[in-house]
Formats: C-alpha cells, structure tokens, sequence
C-alpha cells in the first residue's frame, strides 16, 4: 500500500524538534508560578497541565530562525513564554467572561476554582509576563503593551449581537485585536531581537497579523462545522453567546429571516433548540463557503508577507521559513 503523506498537523509537530529551546521557554513559564498563596501556582499549573499547541512561543522561535538567527537568545525564550503567560491570562479572563465551563475537554479554570481566584490568576500571569517583558528593550516593551491594550479592546468589543449592531469588518476588528495581536506580536519580537530591517520587522508584523486572523476565523468556523471530540467543548456555543463570529456576522448579512430570529433575540447558552437549529441552518447553508473564503484571503496575505519579508533577508534559513509556511497550512488543513 502507497504510504499517505503526512499532514500538515504532522509535519509541524515534526518540525518543532528543530526548536529544542521550546523546552527552555516552557521551563521559564513554570518558573514564574511562584508564590507562597497556593492557588497563585496551582491555577496557572492546572491551565499549563490543559495541553495546548504553544502556537505564540513557537511562531516567536520559528521567526528568529526563518530569519537567519543562528541561536535562540535568552531574550527570545523570554519573550517567547511572556506572551504565552499573558495568553493564558486571557484564556482565564475570557472563560470568566463567556461563562464558560469547559477548556480543552476539562472542565475551565473558572469552572473549578471560581471567578475571584481565576480572575487573580490572570492578573498574576499578565504581571508575571511584564517582570519578563521589562528587562528586554523599549520597543519590545511598547509592542507588549500595544498588544495586551488591543487584547482588552478587541474583548471590550465583543458584545453580544442583541445589544450592539455588528458587521463583517467589525468582526474582522475584533478579530485583529483580540487574537491577531499576539500572534503580530511573536512575529515583530523575533524579526526585532534578530535585528532584522525596519521592512522586514513590518512585513514579519503583518505575517504574524494575517495568520492570527485566520486563526480567529477557522476556530469560528470549525464551532460550526466540527464537533465536541474534536473541539474540547460543544459546538455551536459563539451561537448560543450571540458572538459576532465572522460566521454569524456573513450569515446575518445575507438577510435571511432565519439568522435574524435565531441569532438577535438574547441567547440562553442553556436553550439548546435554536443551536440546533442553527447550526442545521449554516451546515446546510453557503455561509461555511464564504467563511471560509475570508480565512483563506487571510492566509494568502500572511503566505504573501511572509515572502516579501524572507525575499529581503540574504540569511533567511529556508528549512524554518517551511515551517512557518506549514503553519499556515495546519490551520486551514482543520477546515478540511
Ligand atoms: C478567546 O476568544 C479570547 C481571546 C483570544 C482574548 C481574550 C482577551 C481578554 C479576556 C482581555 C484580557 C486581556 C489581558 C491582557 C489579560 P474565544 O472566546 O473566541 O475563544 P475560546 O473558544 O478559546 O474561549
Ligand atoms: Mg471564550
């Protein structure tokens, strides 16, 4: 029998061997859980001990090397687990916000230790992550910040559909904000500390930028189309929590009165029905196709910069710059 090539999935899971310093930046997340109050150590650790593909510190790693960088500084790994502690900060502060019981098949942080002592939790990682963040330089400092204020905007944006008008491009926004920063960010980090032009720093942003929004869309798409084994939770739940997914948001635009009356009245996530039908609705429906054209448009422009950024850089390792092209090829790969 002719083998069958391996997937994307695979193959990046392959190429993080290339990165052995990924051990070093999940030593230096570990080493920030100190504290003699003991949730202050057990939160972080029972959301670390989740799993999760440490997408941000790779990118950061993966950019350094795509772009010649022949090690991994101590800076690298630093702000490599920096942003992945302030992304656990947002997951604990969004699973608080959205109510939400279940992360990555287990039951939340905020399910189990209840809304004050998550919520302090992330307030001890996002601090944690600028005691690491404050020894590098200021522009790292500043892209911190930028990133962590378009974090809380893009949240702050989020309303639900029945109490705030949304559109396609304010989805798009959120979008930006509350996903693409931190994945802008991994990308500007790595192409600055590898002392890469002032070009190729935006072009490397822009790479980050465009991959994190499609990364927010595919996961809007996929809690449509995929179900509770794969996901870790139940479908269907942007739905339920009246989000303004790109998928809810181009199927309210196409003015079918079925989106109007199962999406604007305030949702109960308790309500299964008009999930259900929902979701019957947009499985059916065209709408899944022109999400997923948006993903792609998304994916191309990430394809795109991160050619122009690797054109301009003579020491460019081509076996790295594969690997960040794989990527993007494994998030698309989950619509399939
Ligand atoms: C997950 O979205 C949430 C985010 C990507 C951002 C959350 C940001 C905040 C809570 C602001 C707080 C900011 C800081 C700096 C602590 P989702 O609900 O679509 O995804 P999910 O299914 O993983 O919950
Ligand atoms: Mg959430």
């Amino acid at each position: 029998m002719k083998p069958t090539a391996p997937s994307a999935a695979e193959r990046f899971s392959q190429s993080l061997t290339l990165i052995p310093e990924l051990a070093n930046v999940e030593t230096v997340i570990r080493s920030t859980f100190r504290s003699d109050v003991t949730p202050m150590r057990e939160i972080p650790d029972y959301l670390l001990s989740l799993g999760g593909k440490r997408i941000r510190p790779a990118l950061t790693l993966l950019c350094a090397r795509a772009l010649g960088a022949t090690q991994i500084s101590r800076e690298l790994v630093d702000i490599a687990a920096g942003i992945e502690l302030i992304h656990m900060a947002t997951l604990m502060h969004d699973d608080i916000i959205d109510e939400s019981p279940v992360r990555r098949h287990k039951p939340s942080p905020y399910a189990r230790y209840g809304v004050p002592l998550t919520l302090l939790s992330g307030d001890f990682l996002l601090t944690r992550a600028f005691g690491l963040c404050a020894k590098l330089d200021d522009k790292v400092i500043q892209a911190t910040e930028q990133a962590c204020i378009e974090l809380v905007e893009g949240e702050a944006l989020e309303t639900p559909l029945h109490l705030q008008p949304h559109t396609v491009e304010t989805s798009i926004t959120i979008a930006e904000r509350k996903t693409a920063s931190l994945f802008r960010l991994a990308a500007f980090c790595a192409a600055h500390l590898s002392g890469a032009s002032p070009e190729v720093i935006e072009e490397m942003s822009s790479f980050g930028q465009s991959l994190g929004v499609a990364f927010q869309m595919i996961d809007d798409i996929l809690d449509v189309i995929s179900d509770e084994a794969t996901l870790g939770k139940r479908p269907g739940l942007d739905i339920a929590e009246r989000k303004p997914s790109i998928v809810n948001m181009l199927w309210l635009k196409t003015g079918d009165v079925e989106s109007k009356r199962l999406l604007t009245p305030p949702g109960d996530p308790t309500e299964p029905l008009y999930v259900r039908q929902s979701l019957e609705a947009l499985r059916n429906g065209v709408v899944i196709g022109e999400a997923k054209d948006v993903a792609n448009l998304y994916a191309e422009r990430a394809r795109t910069s991160l050619e122009t950024a690797v054109r301009s850089t003579p020491g460019s390792s081509p076996e790295f710059v594969d690997t960040l092209f794989t990527i993007i090829e494994f998030a698309l790969e989950r619509l399939r």
